[in-house]
């Protein structure tokens, strides 16, 4: 399958970086294509350490895999180059030169507006610098001398690679749930997070893409405002081992049980052909660390089933821990 593209189906933070990294080391991917902006972190863990991105490409983990950011994707310069620094990926990974910049000012229009904190950014300042790009204002990529010796043409590149058969993932951020169109409004991202989405940022078109893989969390969580269907208080999630900090920003995530609605519409909009349903031992512990079906309680496996009947959509890859092998892999 040599496109694939990876999108959340919530609010983000359904463990796209773990499903990344296994993907990028089991199908030994040839590019891997961030898109979106410094807002969303993806947490991987590798090689015994943790590592938190919010820029660089999360195929990092497989060495050969060429590390690409998109042209709608919008580049935060020191950021980049410190993790550059902690992956060490400095021969391999390039920014398209048409990506804009988020500067410091940015940053600091999204603190102070009162607006925004009240819809919970995270306080980069993606949303004013997507208004100045579309105000076209912004810098891009190819205008700053520091990132000369990475700028490369990204949609170029894949689509060549996609003509000689070569594996290439298009690395969405955040989930449906966020996006500028089909989210909660006005609770949302400065962008479109859906799979169409990550295509256009990455310039791909569609009939190039091969498998859609929508990430679903066995159950909900949301870090900032906005609508969160069955929320429960802090304590009750505690006690189910639902709670979480944000990986970017440190906030607390709010959380929810799983809700099959906001599943079928996530696999609907994104045209998913898979699921990746992950944290499956947050609902199922006795499932911590399996790698076969078989190992499954059976309540367990009913879960599965029932995603896949509601949704019409096959669960393929199923997260059972945080490390990248701790998976059950149902594809052929
Ligand atoms: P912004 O993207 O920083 O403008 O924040 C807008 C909304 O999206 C807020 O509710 C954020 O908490 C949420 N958000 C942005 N990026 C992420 C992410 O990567 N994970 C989860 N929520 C995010
Ligand atoms: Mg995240």
């Amino acid at each position: 399958m040599p496109c694939t593209v990876l999108a959340g189906g919530f609010w983000g933070d359904e463990g796209k970086g773990k499903i990344l990294s296994y993907l990028a080391l089991k199908d030994k991917l040839d590019f891997c294509v961030r898109t979106g902006s410094v807002n969303a972190a993806h947490t991987i863990w590798h090689e015994g350490k943790r590592y938190a991105l919010h820029m660089v490409p999360g195929g990092f983990v497989y060495p050969k895999c060429r590390l690409l950011l998109a042209p709608g994707s919008n580049v935060h310069v020191a950021q980049f180059n410190k993790e550059v620094e902690e992956t060490q990926v400095h021969k391999r990974v390039a920014i398209d030169g048409q990506a804009s910049i988020i500067e410091e000012k940015h940053s600091d229009q999204d603190k102070t507006s009162a607006h925004l904190k009240g819809l919970g950014t995270t306080g980069w300042g993606v949303g004013p610098a997507i208004e100045e790009r579309t105000r076209r204002t912004a810098k891009l990529a190819r205008d700053i001398p520091e990132l000369r010796s990475y700028v490369t043409d990204v949609s170029t590149e894949i689509n060549q690679a996609l003509d000689q058969n070569r594996q290439v993932l298009l690395e969405g951020t955040q989930g449906l749930l966020l996006s500028l169109y089909h989210g909660t409004y006005p609770y949302v991202t400065a962008r479109d997070t859906s799979a169409s989405a990550i295509c256009s940022e990455a310039g791909v078109g569609p009939t190039r893409v091969n498998q859609v893989i929508v990430v679903l969390k066995s159950f909900i969580t949301r870090v900032g405002t906005g609508p969160l269907p069955g929320e429960m208080t802090r304590e009750e999630a505690n006690k189910r081992g639902w709670f979480e900090k944000a990986a970017g920003t440190g906030r607390d995530r709010r959380s929810a049980p799983f809700n099959m609605e906001l599943a079928k519409k996530a696999t609907v909009i994104n045209s998913a052909t898979q699921i990746a349903l992950t944290k499956l031992d947050c609902l199922y512990p006795e499932s911590k660390g399996t790698r076969t079906c078989e190992e499954l309680s059976k309540q367990a496996k009913q879960f599965i089933k029932d995603v896949e009947k509601q949704t019409q959509t096959p669960v393929t890859l199923v997260g059972t821990g945080p490390d990248a092998l701790d998976i059950i892999d149902r594809r052929k």
